[in-house]
């Protein structure tokens, strides 16, 4: 096997760039249970912006608002709405990493930069990725602070309760029509990904609308990026909505992962977090279609979470409604029991439930 060129320790955040960022913090850490870590902002010499930074698990989320409005980070805002602008990948070596990918014909965003306070110092590099989208390369060996040198460590105002949340399963991006294909191409390409797995039209279609996905996987498989494009359906594909309104391609949903999707699910439905709604006939055939499975089926039932199964095992998951206005970014909770896969036997379930969606915004 070819040597790893670009090894890769995990998901080391993800940053949003949000209209405000102070009211998203209250809602991952009411609705999701994310705790508060760290902050930046005015009150700790940084000037232009404030970011908030949430953890749940090895999960790190960063929220951050402009202050001044004619910035990148309110401009990205005017033209995306919320949305993911950061996907940190967690590294060994932040300058390496990058001299290999730009070698490779990536498009640099920032040279290796050396940050210090009194917790050591951290190496940041990064390059683009689809539409707005980059990948930071984050070196922290060398660093014993609350999250990244700027950052002041900040406890929760009120009691946070997490709901089980463990660490991010796959990130998945929409592109614009015909080129998933070049964005795969980058990835095996540029950062030493393998092509996992391929969905086409075929199998993800509805009556109305498809998509087509390909999902590329890192060398140790820590890192999996699922790439979707709209494909030629009947009506607007749920890819060409979300390029409508997000202005280009982007991060459509990230997957994180619970060992209890029972318990998971439910705190998260009393905290007020919405789902797509499967209709109940889904789960007369459940047991035909997954065999035995550890959970009663009456508990799925209650709480619309979906099964499926491959080789290896079965999973076990749910996917919010859009968490801002524009029918944009998603999460998906995902429960993993041996499965390796990512629902196909629920594509067609889930992309009716969009579909509904989509009707009643009138953009189907
Ligand atoms: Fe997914």
């Amino acid at each position: 096997m070819d040597q790893d060129f670009l090894p890769l320790k995990g998901t080391d955040h993800i940053e949003f760039y949000v209209g405000n960022a102070k009211q998203s913090a209250h809602f991952y850490q009411h609705a999701f249970g994310f705790q508060m870590m760290a902050y930046s902002g005015p009150e700790t010499g940084t000037k232009s912006k404030a970011s908030y930074v949430l953890q749940q698990g090895k999960i790190c989320l960063v929220l951050t608002s402009s202050l001044f409005p004619d910035t990148e980070i309110s401009r990205h805002v005017m033209a995306h709405g919320d949305g993911v602008k950061v996907l940190a990948l967690w590294v060994d070596d932040a300058e390496r990493s990058y001299m290999t990918t730009v070698d490779r014909g990536a498009v640099s965003v920032m040279a290796p930069q050396t940050y210090q306070d009194e917790f050591g110092e951290v190496v940041i590099s990064a390059i683009h990725t689809y539409g707005d989208t980059i990948h930071k390369f984050v070196e922290r060996s060398g660093y014993s602070g609350p999250f990244l040198p700027g950052y002041q460590s900040r406890e929760d105002s009120f009691t946070v309760v997490p709901v089980g949340l463990k660490y991010v399963d796959h990130c998945v991006g929409n592109v614009i029509l015909g080129e998933m294909d070049q964005w795969v191409a980058f990835y095996e390409k540029v950062m030493g990904f393998n092509l996992l797995v391929t969905f086409d039209d075929q199998d993800i279609s509805t009556e109305y609308s498809a998509l087509m996905s390909k999902v590329v996987s890192n060398g140790n498989g820590y890192i999996k990026f699922p790439i979707n494009e709209p494909a030629e359906g009947k009506k607007k594909s749920q890819i060409e909505e979300y390029i409508e309104f997000y202005q280009g391609p982007g991060v459509q949903h990230i997957a994180l992962a619970t060992d209890d999707i029972l318990f998971t699910v439910a705190e998260l439905r009393n905290r007020g977090v919405e789902f797509l709604r499967v209709p109940e006939v889904y789960y007369e055939d459940l047991t035909d279609r997954v065999g035995a499975i550890d959970e009663a089926i009456e508990s799925l039932k209650q709480l619309n979470i979906l099964v499926d199964r491959d080789e290896e095992g079965y999973l076990l998951q749910i996917f919010t409604k859009p968490v801002q206005d524009r029918p944009t970014v998603f999460y998906e909770i995902i429960q993993r029991k041996g499965a390796k896969s990512f629902g196909k036997g629920n594509f067609k379930a889930l992309f009716e439930a969009i579909e509904r969606e989509q009707a009643l915004r009138g953009n189907l």
